[in-house]
């Protein structure tokens, strides 16, 4: 039965905990803007009951060795491959427990997990052979990292909706750690508005996804919902351990943004008074430029329609300069009729000087009084002429009524989506490395407020939303 596992399973078993204590405590923080508590300091054990836990462990090297890892398994036909995620997780030198659901266990025995991670595998809490009867409270807070796989429809529903009807959804709503989950279902199980809806909720609530695959599953229909490869989830696991978070491979979202041409406008236009003198703003187009540097790393063709730039272009992108509105404008117009998304991040300026005067305009001694006039707006225009299948995102820089009056954007604009920007808030807004979100999009009611998070983080989210719209703009075609 455990055939095929090179590492002698003590190996991987006997482990202890060292030097963490500052790890646990951001990545509570990281998981959880809304953190009810979370654990200081360093437990003294990993307190998932274990068959040996009187051992005294010797400390592992520091890294990987001895991060502390739940994975909880629920019941679907690829629940033999968290087998795969538990080896993964060992082999990096992980201190993993399993949890399981009922339905789990019709797939996959709790022994075959238990002989694998050499704990006691809970399936239910209050079973009378459980070592740890309030063990959703003692697992859940000495965890560093919650790993689901497979996740099914039903227990992400239920983490959505904060259901906490047996062990790991209990143990879900317990942890303040940052949690992994990747979804396995039939395909018309994950496309429903419902799945993708508490996918989206849990999104905002700071899960990580690992996108399933798209293939042939297991009940004979082709298309996304088989689990994603082993190594991937276990890879996305790492990288969330180490910190690293925010990049397509590392989060598992693969490919899905091929066949899209994403075309995106960043930076500050300029509007020219004279030969040396513009209007402008502090834009360093780092936000678009993220953008486009996600969506080519999710398999799109990319076209950036940029202004005046202070941030690097990222490769592999195809970058036209405009600096002024109007060119900018011309620029989208020229560019949007092969696209498939548009995302105007571009701050352009809503007005310019009625005139340009041809010479340098000389001082006097009076006041001067500039005349302006509007710019056009090219996402409103972009957006007025979209032909059918174009999505249409807008970024909304507010100071104050953040959500109503971005809302009230995507409204007038008639867009799919607003990316509502509170300029007050630390870390947001222009010229920083970081950016505090949230989206608004035209199929759903509520806010998704996002926290703070790498500007390459909040350009995924936004592409997430992308992927989103368009499986339940294509869904509702295939209804019709
Ligand atoms: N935008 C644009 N062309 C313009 C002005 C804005 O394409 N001339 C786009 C921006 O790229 C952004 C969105 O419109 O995606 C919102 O810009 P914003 O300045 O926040 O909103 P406005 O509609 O200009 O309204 P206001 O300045 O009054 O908030």
């Amino acid at each position: 039965m455990l055939g095929g596992f090179e590492t002698p399973l003590e190996s991987s078993l006997r482990v202890g905990i060292s030097g963490v204590s500052g790890q646990v405590e951001s990545y509570h923080k990281l998981r959880a803007p809304h953190a009810r508590c979370y654990i200081r300091g360093t437990p003294e054990r990993f307190s998932m009951p274990t068959e040996e836990s009187n051992d005294p462990l010797p400390a592992r090297a520091p890294g990987l060795a001895a991060r502390r890892v739940a994975l909880g398994v629920s019941g679907g036909i690829a629940a033999y491959k968290a087998v795969e995620v538990l080896r993964g997780l060992q082999r990096a030198g992980c201190d993993v427990r399993v949890g399981m659901t009922k339905r789990a266990c019709e797939f996959v025995t709790p022994l075959t997990f238990r002989a694998l991670s050499g704990s006691h595998v809970v399936v239910d809490d209050y079973a009378p052979d459980n070592p740890d009867p309030i063990a959703h409270i003692t697992f859940s807070q000495t965890v560093e990292l919650f790993v689901v796989a497979p996740a099914t429809a039903n227990l992400i529903a239920k983490f959505a909706c904060g259901v906490a009807d047996d062990f790991l959804t209990s143990t879900y709503l317990a942890s303040n750690a940052p949690v992994l989950i990747a979804p396995a279902m039939n395909t018309t199980m994950l496309l429903h508005p419902a799945t993708q809806r508490n996918l989206a909720r849990l999104r905002a609530d700071g899960v990580r996804i690992v996108e399933p695959d798209a293939g042939e599953m297991a009940c004979g229909t082709v298309g996304p919902g088989r689990l994603s490869d082993p190594g991937l989830i276990v890879a996305a696991a790492l990288d969330m351990l180490r910190g690293i978070s925010g990049s397509a491979t590392v989060e598992g979202r693969g490919r899905d943004l091929a066949g899209e041409h994403v075309l995106v406008t960043t930076g500050a236009t300029r509007e020219e008074l004279d030969p040396v003198r513009f209007i402008s703003n502090h834009s360093s187009g780092r936000m678009g430029f993220a953008v486009a540097e996600a969506a080519h790393s999710r398999g799109a063709s990319v076209t950036v329609v940029a202004g005046a730039t202070s941030a690097p272009a990222p490769g592999g992108v195809r970058v036209i300069r405009a600096l002024s509105a109007e060119s900018m404008r011309d620029a989208v117009l020229g560019e949007v009729g092969s696209a498939t998304v548009f995302v105007a991040a571009a701050a352009v300026a809503d007005y310019r000087p009625a005139a340009r005067a041809a010479e340098k305009i000389k001082k006097f001694d009076s006041s001067l009084t500039l005349s302006l006039e509007p710019t056009p707006d090219i996402l409103a225009e972009v957006s007025r002429d979209r032909r059918e299948g174009l999505l249409v995102i807008g970024f909304a820089a507010e100071t104050e009524r953040v959500v109503e009056n971005a809302r009230e954007k995507l409204r007038r604009k008639n867009l799919d989506a607003v990316v509502a920007n509170d300029l007050t808030q630390d870390g947001a807004g222009f010229d920083t490395e970081t950016n505090v979100i949230t989206l608004l999009t035209r199929d759903r009611e509520e806010p998704a407020a996002l926290p703070l998070m790498s500007k390459l983080d909040a350009a995924h989210r936004i592409l997430d939303e992308v992927v989103r719209l368009r499986r339940s703009g294509s869904q509702k075609e295939r209804r019709k």
